[in-house]
């Protein structure tokens, strides 16, 4: 049997004033569909973890600062149920964009400072999108629980300040992120790329991990980037947008590895962005 679909916020209102009064707790999974083995990792955690369990999927358009790629962006919503069939998730929130941003919608939530680094320099607005669409999600749902993947690990960091700056009352849950055996970590964006992109992208994962290793070990982040970044070209990488050694809690930009950290990376390859980080005990 696929879970059940509700499209309306006072359907899922409905639906949580009775797990609320019966005192289930319950989790949320904030996803954009085109469902994979990555978001599933997330509603495991949650069934784990909680009585009621909550996917959204919401292809939110204002994280989209280009209309092409939300044009593009796939929406497999039939097989995104049938997948979690076997998970038996208790509801799928798919609701109609009206529900979310009602006509005259006018407000943005937009998180400084852990914004103006990483992703958030290179896609303006994006995070302005998801700080917005996710307290939106919060408060919808009135969830105890979020699931994040630490895949995204600069949303999940956004995603925590603008939470406890709201005093929004749930607890975000970070969740490690999925691989495949080649390391590659998965995403909606891998089915974009071709056989041989995608034996490139596998390069990526063990250049991050050599990186990380050589870090752990006290070495200075300046030459292992330059390293890097030579090996990645040498590899068919085209731009690299940024790779970075991060704190993990505030997302400083480090130059060894003081404090845990976070190697991040984004680069493009066959006309797809991809993002990934690892990682770093302090040495
Ligand atoms: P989406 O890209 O669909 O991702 C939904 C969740 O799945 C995010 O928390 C993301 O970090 C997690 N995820 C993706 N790939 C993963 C992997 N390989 N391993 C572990 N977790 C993974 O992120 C979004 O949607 C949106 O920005 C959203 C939060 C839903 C707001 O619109």
């Amino acid at each position: 049997m696929t879970a059940p679909i509700i499209r309306k916020l006072s359907e899922i209102r409905a639906l949580t004033a009775g797990w609320k009064a019966a005192g289930a707790r319950i989790g949320v999974v904030p996803t954009m569909g085109a469902l994979h083995a990555g978001h599933m990792s997330l509603v495991e955690a949650a069934k784990a973890d909680c009585d009621r369990v909550i996917v959204w999927i919401f292809v939110n358009p204002k994280q989209f600062n280009n209309p092409e790629d939300l044009a593009n962006y796939p929406r497999t919503e039939q097989g995104d149920a049938e997948k979690l069939a076997p998970h038996a998730v208790d509801v799928v929130y798919a609701p109609d964009v009206d529900q979310v941003y009602p006509e005259g919608f006018a407000t943005m939530v937009s998180v400084s400072g852990l914004t103006d680094v990483l992703c958030g320099a290179h896609r303006p607005g994006h995070f302005d999108g998801v700080a917005t669409v996710v307290s939106k999600i919060f408060l919808q749902t009135g969830a105890d629980r979020a699931y994040f993947g630490e895949k995204d690990f600069q949303q999940l960091q956004v995603v925590r300040r603008m939470a406890r700056d709201l005093d929004i009352p749930i607890e975000v849950v970070a969740c490690p992120t999925v691989r495949e055996a080649s390391g590659l970590a998965l995403s909606s964006r891998n089915l974009r790329l071709s056989p041989e992109g995608l034996e490139t992208a596998a390069r990526l994962y063990p250049i991050l991990r050599d990186m990380a290793e050589e870090l752990e070990q006290g070495n200075r982040f300046a030459p292992l980037e330059l390293r890097a970044r030579a090996r990645l070209a040498e590899a068919g990488f085209g731009e690299v947008e940024y790779l970075e050694l991060r704190s993990e809690a505030g997302l400083a930009a480090l130059d060894h590895a003081s404090v845990p950290a976070r190697l991040f990376v984004a680069a493009w390859l066959d006309g797809v962005r991809l993002i990934d980080n690892v990682p770093v005990r302090p040495a």
